[in-house]
């Protein structure tokens, strides 16, 4: 499945030290169950679309949808534009009015090598013949949005979207410097889509981001996101304070077209005043396509904003209206995309960390350095034979880049560059948290630090862990209350902060009557979890919210489970033997009966009262959409609850909508019901029917 990213159960940012960490912890599991969902995802569209063989109902389908979209939805930085959501449609366009293109907006089809690239050039010879010419442009790493004039005045602009229907951002677009409100010249078509990327410059991104940490807010993961989440914004205002870039690169629907090649269009638009990058050319052959990547591989930091390949296309109009466009893509287009970058830093030193099972895992502090738009300081490790295999050491220059452009790791050591005295890294032989001597059994790849209740690394990763979204998910019981929590002894494993109470939550640091209210609450409310999320904060081995869910879903009691043979837990649909032992011993152990009393105690909910598919009611068979916030429920739990009553959710409003549940500051899910004519229901009347 999915890589659980270099430092296992550490997400290689995490490593990073105190703010960085808090908001990246938990990071290295979501990543995981990201990636999973991704993959089962796939699977499933490719059984569905290409195959024409389902292998799961639709709801299933679109609960890991959901489940995918609640997990990009507190993780941003893991949003990546080859996302199955990012072409679900109907998607979150609940902050902006949706607007339907004109004309749709394509993606692109990828060609990550020389021979595809000339396969590309084969395809489109077979269809049009030979001598055709291209034109090659950057392939701008930013947001794609489309701009409507009309007779030479800017009068809407709109993110993609699912390609058919974007958000209008017109206010926001308004703002950007290199945008003009009204064209210059003349000759101006009646209507027109100009296609863009608006960008956030590198230098400007790095600043973005020192201010955004000054001010204790949550930095952007690289400048895509960074000029995304600028656009984004409901306050035009904020997007304003940060200037975006534009390049145009393109023309959707025209009336009253003119020009009979790609290239006399850019030329038009850069008359008219549009912004169209300097680096854009005319190439007569394939090789001289090919000399244009080749440059631009090694010349990608010369631009001040990210790139990720090359666009090649057809110059002539007419031939592209013969090439035309598959469901997602134009024939006579194609993006070369540049191998992952790789970048030379150095290795100030190589330190572990223990994660919240015991795991140990070595990380390499680096010199800062840029790399695919994004600083990298830490890169993970794995393990000790990991280190020893690359033979990374101390003080070494290193070869980093960003595996699946993502995660930081270390290619290996540039060898010429070592210097005499360097001797190979050893592991401690201690725990860097509380000095306990380090294990490593027999047969396995990693050091543990044996203590398990007493030493404070695993105590915070654990605590933090517990209220992470992945878990109990207890909003404001982040690291740094945590680890406050923890020096101050007021807690000592996850089911003491149930029994916090008010007033001495308000002693915590930076805590005021109103914080530890919202904190105080927010446990409260973290007692009535479904029984997975309690399962995957245990720290039970090797079981996270996937494996939580199944076990939950096939014995719904934390007693039941404890109570459950070797044998009834390996019966579990996806379970296997390793995960059924290590549950298994679990449970056995007596400091874990203990907590799960304890838990009891505090009035945590060990059982999900779900007794099987009920057959009558009022939710039976009906397909209902939320939309805005419930005030009494999260949207996870809304949709747990009402799937659990036999209605299926669906993330998107059409005919086949039984009704709407509307919450607080609803979106434009509301108005496609009214429009349809779908029944609208309040959070009140939902829980009437919920029973
Ligand atoms: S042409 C129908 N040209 O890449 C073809 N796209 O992966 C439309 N992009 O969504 C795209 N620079 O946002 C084109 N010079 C360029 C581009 C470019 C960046 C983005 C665009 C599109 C994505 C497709």
């Amino acid at each position: 499945m999915g890589p659980k990213g270099p430092l296992g159960e550490m997400s290689a940012e995490a490593a990073q030290p105190a703010r960085a960490e808090a908001t990246t912890r938990g990071g290295a599991e979501a990543r995981a169950r990201v990636e999973e969902l991704r993959e089962q995802i796939r699977h499933h569209d490719y059984a569905y679309y290409v195959l024409d063989q389902p292998e799961i109902p639709d709801a299933e389908y679109d609960e890991l949808v959901q489940e995918l979209q609640a997990l990009e939805a507190r993780h941003p930085e893991l949003v990546t534009p080859d996302s199955p959501t990012q072409r679900v449609a109907g998607k979150p366009t609940e902050l902006f009015a949706p607007v339907r293109h004109l004309s749709p907006m394509l993606s692109l089809d990828n060609a990550f090598s020389k021979e595809e690239l000339l396969a590309w050039k084969k395809r489109v010879e077979r269809a049009i013949g030979s001598g055709a010419t291209y034109v090659c442009e950057l392939k701008v790493d930013g947001l794609a949005v489309s701009l409507v004039y009309e007779r030479g005045v800017f009068v809407r602009g709109a993110t993609r979207g699912d390609g058919e229907v974007g958000e209008d951002v017109t206010p926001n677009l308004r703002t950007v410097r290199w945008l003009p409100a009204r064209l210059s010249g003349s000759g101006h078509p009646r209507v027109m889509e100009v296609r863009g990327e608006v960008f956030l410059r590198v230098s400007l991104f790095e600043r973005l981001n020192e201010e955004l940490i000054a001010r204790g807010q949550r930095p952007f993961a690289n400048p895509r996101n960074a000029a995304a989440g600028s656009l984004r914004q409901k306050d035009p205002a904020v997007t304003a304070k940060r200037p975006l870039g534009l390049w145009c690169y393109g023309t959707g629907h025209v009336e009253g077209r003119r020009e009979d090649r790609h290239s006399e269009e850019l030329a038009a638009l850069a008359r008219w005043g549009l912004p169209v990058s300097p680096e854009v050319r005319t190439a007569r052959t394939i090789d001289e396509v090919l000399a244009y990547c080749r440059t631009w591989q090694e010349r990608r930091h010369e631009v001040d904003h990210a790139i990720d390949g090359v666009v090649v296309k057809v110059d002539s109009l007419s031939h592209r209206e013969e090439l035309g466009a598959t469901s997602h893509a134009p024939r006579w287009a194609v993006a070369f995309k540049f191998p992952p970058e790789e970048r030379t830093t150095v290795v100030k030193a190589i330190e572990v960390h223990t994660g919240r099972t015991g795991r140990v895992t070595p990380y390499a502090v680096l010199e800062p350095v840029l790399v695919g738009g994004v600083t990298i300081g830490y890169a993970g490790l794995h393990n000790e034979d990991e280190v020893r295999r690359k033979d990374v050491r101390e003080r070494d220059t290193v070869i980093v880049r960003r595996a699946g452009e993502v995660i930081p790791e270390i290619v290996g050591p540039v060898l010429p560059k070592r210097s005499a005295g360097s001797r190979p890294w050893r592991f401690p032989e201690q725990c860097p948290s509380c000095g306990t001597k380090l294990e490593r059994r027999a047969g396995e790849a990693d050091w543990r630090c044996p203590n398990r209740r007493g030493c404070p690394s695993q105590g915070i990763e654990w605590l933090f862990h517990f209220a992470s979204s992945d878990a109990m998910d207890i909003p404001h019981l982040g690291y740094a209350t945590g680890v406050a929590l923890l020096e101050r002894a007021m807690v000592s494993d996850p089911a003491d902060v149930y029994f916090l109470k008010e007033e001495e939550l308000r002693r915590l640091p930076g805590f005021a009557e109103k914080s530890a209210r919202n904190l105080f609450d927010a446990i409260q409310a973290a007692k009535d979890r479904p029984l997975w999320r309690l399962l995957a904060g245990l720290n039970i081995p090797h079981v996270g919210p996937h494996v939580a869910r199944l076990m939950s879903n096939a014995m719904p009691s934390i007693d039941q489970l404890g109570a459950a043979s070797l044998g009834e837990l390996e019966g579990i649909e996806g379970i296997g033997p390793e995960i059924a032992r290590g549950a298994y011993e679990w449970f056995r152990h007596p400091g874990h009966r203990t907590l799960v009393a304890k838990l009891k105690r505090a009035g945590v909910r060990t059982v999900d009262e779900r007794p099987g598919r009920p057959e009558r009611g009022p939710l039976v068979g009906k397909t209902i959409v939320l939309t805005g916030a419930l005030g009494s429920m999260s949207r996870d739990d809304a949709t747990a609850a009402a799937q659990g009553k036999g209605a299926r959710v669906s993330g998107s409003v059409s005919r086949k909508t039984d009704f709407v549940v509307a919450g607080k500051d609803p979106g434009s899910k509301l108005d496609r019901a009214r429009e349809l004519g779908v029944e609208v229901v309040d959070e009140k009347e939902f829980l009437r029917r919920l029973g």
